[in-house]
């Protein structure tokens, strides 16, 4: 929080990327983000989360970046939507809504209209966009050029060159990740924020006191429990909280099981027939992560579903300790057939 906080208030000046493991808690910081400063009346946010909005054409780009009524909304989660200023609250004069649509306005120009208006009221501009990605394979009308490849150009138009709006950009496609790093032009222009799974540290503090921190009244855990969920599964949240629902029922040594189960026989589901995919993952049986360089031969496409990606270092990870078990747990099968 403090280093986005800190980039916020600096002068628009590069894009910041958000990358890291699934489920690290990309999304989760990228809403708490919005709620703290939501508050503050210096800053406009617009922050839209592409994964639950239905994109195959550049009239749903349209429709969710300027449309209200449109899918924009299902961008929040439920539970939690309330007054937020998000993309399609951009107040469009029904002129230009209606160029829009005919696609006879440049939506681009409209933004930046937008950006400068506020800009002048004093107020700073964001734009917050989740599942970026997604755009992917989307055209602009002419059919020639990319439309996230324009809008990233548009971003850094109104980053680097006319310090208008602040831009975040979150995803954990490996590809995607990948590809923005090796385009120099948006190195240079950009900066890359990792957000990992939580230190082994802050999972025992949080562990010793569930009564606190999830309200569990019904159970402690010991030691030698927390040292065996921080063992199986590392310091994903998601999968800690699915632990601690599954224990109002269940032992703990009857869960991990089951967990480790589950990923050996998803690894198996994925690998199976698949020479490619098998080879891929043996240079994982030993070590979590390797640097591309060793990682030679494999197809970039195979890399980016199965990984996550880390570009300032140049290292493909897995996405998480359960699926470590999982690999494990698949050759050492392999080797007992
Ligand atoms: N700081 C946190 N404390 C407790 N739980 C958290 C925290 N951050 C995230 N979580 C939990 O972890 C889960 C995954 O978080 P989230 O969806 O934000 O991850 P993500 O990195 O956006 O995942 P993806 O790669 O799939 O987009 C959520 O269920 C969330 O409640
Ligand atoms: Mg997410």
């Amino acid at each position: 929080m403090a280093e986005l906080r800190n980039y916020l208030e600096g002068r628009p000046n590069s894009i910041l990327f958000l990358y890291g493991p699934k489920s690290s808690g990309k999304t989760t910081l990228m809403y708490r983000l919005f709620e703290q400063i939501e508050a503050e009346k210096r800053y406009e946010i617009n922050f839209l989360n592409l994964r639950e909005i239905l994109l195959t054409s550049y009239d749903d780009f349209i429709d969710a970046f300027f449309f209200k009524s449109s899918s924009a909304e299902n961008g929040l989660k439920a539970g939690i939507l309330r007054q937020y200023s998000l993309f399609g609250l951009f107040k469009l004069d029904a002129f230009t809504e209606k160029m829009l649509k005919k696609h006879q306005e440049d939506p681009f120009l409209i933004m930046k209209r937008e950006f400068q208006r506020l800009i002048k009221k004093g107020i700073q501009p964001v734009v917050i966009i989740d599942e970026f990605h997604k755009l992917d394979g989307l055209y602009l009308p002419d059919k020639q050029k990319r439309l996230m490849v324009e809008l990233m150009n548009f971003f850094v138009a109104m980053t680097k060159e006319s310090h208008l709006c602040q831009v975040i950009i979150a995803s954990s496609d490996a590809f995607f990740i990948e590809q923005v790093y090796v385009d120099s032009k948006l190195r240079k222009t950009s900066k890359f924020m990792k957000l990992d799974y939580f230190e082994k540290e802050d999972i025992f503090a949080w562990l010793r006191d569930i009564k606190k921190y999830n309200q569990v009244h019904e159970y402690t855990l010991d030691e030698k429990q927390i040292e065996t969920i921080w063992d199986t599964v590392g310091g994903s949240a998601w999968e800690i909280h699915s632990i601690l629902e599954d224990l109002f029922q269940y032992s703990i040594d009857t869960i991990v099981s089951k967990i480790k189960r589950a990923k050996v026989a998803m690894i198996a589901e994925w690998t199976f027939d698949d020479e490619a995919r098998n080879c891929l993952l043996r240079h994982f049986r030993k070590q979590p992560i390797r640097k591309l360089t060793e990682l030679a031969g494999t197809g970039k496409k195979l890399l980016g579903q199965a990984l996550y990606y880390d570009p300032v270092d140049g290292i493909y990870g897995i996405q998480g300790k359960s699926l470590e078990w999982g690999i494990k747990g698949y050759f050492e099968e392999l080797e007992r057939i």
